[in-house]
């Protein structure tokens, strides 16, 4: 059964992008284990107003698991310590009286910090804007059944689409690498008959993007599989290097 505990938590504070950061320690008493880690960070943030002390930036939205603003490395994983959740699904019934919860931002060189937890993920919007759409005129819209699609595809282009764009997979790989979250992209749109046509156009310059944002190569390590709160798979990586492979022998 859920009760209230005592937590301290330890919590990236850095006042700009170009500012030191550092750790600073807060005591939150009677915090209870039906809150969400999102609502103990509300009630740290109406604490530290009610000392006179500038509350801690971080990043949420829809707070469902939909949007992937909630990017927080808690205890050393993307979005806390249990799979296939983000942040702002975890609860405080994770945690036990006593505990310290180190709090930091995404760490990689993509995602730039702007202040305390919140991190800049523009690149990622940027690598979607690169190739991550469909620009041929697909018609009105067709019944749901006149375009055949294999089972096997559809299950796949519907997994890939689960990514939220949340960074995790970036922040996990000990490279940087944006591989998972590309793929997940590219996986998506060349498995349906809609996306096949510019599908070597979009994984060439998705990849070429993603290079020139400095995020670094695949590791093989699949810490991004092991972290990414919707279950993308790595085999999609498998597929984005073989769309980029025949993209490119066709040049
Ligand atoms: S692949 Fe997973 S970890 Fe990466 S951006 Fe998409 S949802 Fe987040
Ligand atoms: S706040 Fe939207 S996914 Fe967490």
């Amino acid at each position: 059964m859920d009760k209230n505990i005592n937590i301290s938590v330890k919590v990236w504070r850095q006042k700009g992008p170009r500012e030191k950061g550092h750790f600073e320690t807060y005591q939150l008493q009677n915090i209870s284990q039906s809150a969400s880690f999102l609502e103990m960070m509300d009630i740290l943030n109406e604490q530290l107003i009610m000392e006179h002390k500038a509350p801690v930036a971080f990043d949420h939205d829809c707070r469902e698991g939909i949007c992937g603003m909630c990017s927080l490395y808690i205890n050393g994983h993307p979005h806390g310590p249990d799979d296939s959740i983000t942040t702002c699904q975890l609860h405080m019934r994770r945690f036990n009286d006593g505990d310290t919860i180190t709090i930091e931002p995404w760490r990689s060189a993509g995602f730039p910090v702007i202040r305390d937890l919140m991190v800049d993920r523009s690149a990622y919007d940027k690598i979607i804007q690169a190739g991550g759409f469909v620009s041929v005129n697909t018609g009105g819209i067709p019944d749901a059944n006149a375009i055949p699609i294999s089972k096997k595809n559809a299950d796949e282009a519907m997994d890939a689409a689960a990514c939220i764009g949340c960074g995790a997979c970036a922040a996990a790989c000990k490279n940087g690498s944006a591989m998972l979250f590309v793929s997940a992209k590219v996986s998506q749109l060349a498995l349906l008959p809609q996306g096949r046509i510019e599908a070597a156009r979009r994984a060439k310059a998705m990849v070429a993007k993603m290079d020139e944002l400095g995020f670094g190569n695949c590791t093989n390590t699949r810490a991004c599989e092991m972290e990414c709160p919707k279950n993308v798979s790595v085999s999609h990586i498998a597929r984005l290097n073989r769309e980029y492979i025949v993209a490119k022998c066709r040049d």
